[in-house]
């Protein structure tokens, strides 16, 4: 049989990118101020700032959008969206939300209170600021493995389970309200959870009676590299694995535009009747009617038929190995990542790439700079600018969106890449010239610092 992994599909709608020239990117990047947040999207070839709610949808999907009943209470397409979710989680309440950080904001506003604390194996950004906002402490607990870029390891997402029991034992277990495990560790870059470690955590959840939460946004993706890596899984499907997973935890968060398959949504789950009440409660507050919860009925239909095809071993083959690609095709040339690939982004370490850029100098958004005027690719920093003085790495990360790019617009990025890496020693640092009192990264301006002397031999 032919070895080649394929796209797992063809093309119905296009849709036209549009080419624009060196000089015309100087001028564009200027204009941005060096911040690829700031650039109109039809100024960007191949745009890889992130996965979220950038996928195609599936022929399914549209017709299923057709089927959406928009009643306002008691809507068909709640029942639809229920029920495809519940088959795969198993959990007695599904609460939709708009995506993924309102469900994050009714969890932690339910169970949490100030001075409590929640462990995770690295809380996403919205996750963590969602559980400071109502004066909680988060608390990161992955690997140690998971913290070294170059390091080869199957599942450095896993949470470190001698250090939660730690951390309960020194907080007391009255201080956590929950765990959480993030499948997979988007922050971590992008790496999976094992079942092993599912199981370990959930154990010791159990035995404290603290409840396990999953934050879900790509729980599809972290079945595969259970089926591939984990010895006891390779014939189990996809669905089987996810359903096992769940079973281990007492509810979840998701964004329905990672693994949903979807442009917009997400959702809660919970087992606890009393938990249920009190979010729904909050939910009518903010969201909207616990049927609907923010989307219309069409959004509900399309999260529906999504969460399903996410789990599909077609696609979960291709996805995987499509992001592989990527990261293989340019470290096989000496581009430093973060290994092994993740599950649906690629993680440049910029510090590596660009030794002689000081981390106060920006080499993350120097990079994703120069991968805009090399090639119009837009990428996003995860380092020094999004986290200031206390980021431990520069990164520079290429997500993939899902059923979106084919083969030959992966080959062409890792053209422009590996040409910027030859390059490399010309780029230069840059420095803020405008910055917001939070998030800066968002809107921040920068401009080259003149006299970086590149220190390369
Ligand atoms: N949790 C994780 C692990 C995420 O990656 C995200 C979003 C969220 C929660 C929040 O979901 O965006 O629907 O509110 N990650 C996107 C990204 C934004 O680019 O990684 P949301």
């Amino acid at each position: 049989m032919a070895k080649t992994i394929i796209e797992p599909f063809r093309i119905k709608s296009v849709e036209p990118i549009r080419w624009t020239t060196r000089p015309q990117r100087e001028e564009l990047l200027k204009a941005a101020y060096y911040n690829l947040f700031l650039l109109p999207a039809e100024d960007v070839l191949i745009d890889l700032l992130t996965d979220s709610g950038t996928g195609a949808m599936s022929t399914n999907q549209w017709a299923a959008i057709m089927q959406g009943d928009e009643s306002y209470a008691g809507s068909k397409s709640y029942d639809h969206f229920r029920s495809s979710i519940q088959e795969i989680v198993g959990y007695r309440h599904v609460i939709p939300t708009h995506q993924g950080r309102a469900a994050e904001r009714i969890l932690f506003g339910v169970m949490c209170k100030k001075g409590d604390v929640v462990p995770n194996n690295t809380h996403f950004d919205t996750t963590r600021a969602n559980v400071e906002f109502v004066g909680a402490e988060a608390h990161d607990l992955v690997i140690a493995e998971g913290k070294q870029p170059a390091l080869m390891h199957p599942f450095k997402g896993n949470m470190d389970v001698a250090a939660l029991e730690d951390l309960i034992q020194k907080m007391g277990r009255e201080r956590i309200p929950l765990v959480m495990l993030t499948v997979t560790n988007n922050s971590g870059g992008g790496q999976p959870v094992s079942m092993e470690n599912v199981k370990a955590v959930s154990a010791v959840c159990r035995r404290h009676r603290i409840p396990l939460y999953f934050d879900a946004c790509r729980f599809a993706e972290n079945t595969w590299f259970i089926k591939q890596r984990e010895p006891g899984y390779e014939s189990k499907t996809p669905k089987k694995i996810a359903q096992e997973m769940f079973r281990h935890g007492d509810g979840c968060t998701m964004s329905a535009k990672k693994d949903g398959l979807a442009n917009i949504g997400g959702f809660l789950c919970t087992n606890d009747d009393l938990l249920a009440q009190q979010e729904k409660d909050l939910l009518i507050l903010t969201e909207g009617y616990p049927t609907y919860g923010g989307l219309a009925g069409r959004d509900l239909e399309a999260i529906a038929v999504g969460v399903q095809e996410a789990l599909e071993e077609d696609y979960l083959r291709y996805r995987i190995a499509s992001t592989a690609y990527l990261g293989n095709h340019i470290a096989a040339q000496g581009v430093p990542i973060v290994q092994p690939p993740g599950g649906h982004a690629i993680y440049i370490d910029a510090r590596a790439f660009l030794p002689h850029i000081a981390a106060d100098q920006f080499p993350g958004v120097a990079l994703a700079a120069e991968l805009y005027l090399e090639g119009g690719i837009r990428s996003v920093e995860i380092g020094t600018l999004m986290f200031g003085a206390a980021a431990k790495m520069d990164l520079v990360r290429l997500a993939i969106p899902r059923r979106v790019y084919t083969q030959s617009h992966v080959d062409y990025v890792v053209e422009v890449i590996l040409e910027v890496w030859n390059k490399r020693d010309k780029i230069q640092g840059l420095k803020l010239t405008y910055e917001a009192p939070f998030l800066r990264h968002f809107t921040a301006r920068l401009e080259p610092v003149e006299q970086t002397v590149a220190v390369r031999s």
